[in-house]
């Protein structure tokens, strides 16, 4: 039996596991050529943080600009967004299960098609996840 996501430790494995399939992903690579780790990984840990913990105030940054304008560079497809997700559920099943890992999955395929939906409008619209 696999452990719940219980602690910020678990959320810092489950993010860079799932951020190092997404930079080895051939589809996905080319968003993070110029990221750095070192810089975002925390943020990224802070997000969760507050989705699964409901932590107050740790998360500073502002998700839907910081990817419009991503998306305004280098444009995401329909297709992007689902293997988001799927690395994204598929990374969490393979270390964790639990009530905390179901809100993070659910959270992360809500959030991906509010995402979606504001960045491709109505093709975004056409298309919902698929589900396992
Ligand atoms: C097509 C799908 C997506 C792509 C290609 C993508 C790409 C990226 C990239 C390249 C960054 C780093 C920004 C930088 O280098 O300045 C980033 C940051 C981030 N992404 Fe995504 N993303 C996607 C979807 C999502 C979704 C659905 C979520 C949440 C459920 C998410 C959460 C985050 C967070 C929390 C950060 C850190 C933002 C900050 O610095 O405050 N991303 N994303």
């Amino acid at each position: 039996m696999k452990k719940d996501i219980e602690n910020r430790k678990d959320i810092n494995f489950l993010i860079q596991y799932f951020y190092n399939k997404l930079k080895n992903n051939q589809n996905m690579s080319v968003f993070f050529e110029n990221t750095n780790f070192e810089q975002h990984l925390p943020r990224m840990c802070e997000f969760w943080d507050f989705i699964i913990f409901s932590t107050p105030n740790i998360y500073k940054g502002s998700l839907m600009p910081i990817h419009q304008h991503l998306h305004e560079k280098l444009p995401f497809s329909i297709e992007n967004f689902q293997t988001w997700v799927d690395n994204f559920c598929e990374t969490a099943d393979t270390f964790f299960e639990g009530k905390n890992t179901e809100t993070a999955k659910q959270a992360a395929k809500d959030i991906a098609s509010t995402m979606k939906y504001k960045i491709l409008g109505n093709l975004g619209r056409k298309f919902d996840f698929k589900v396992e």
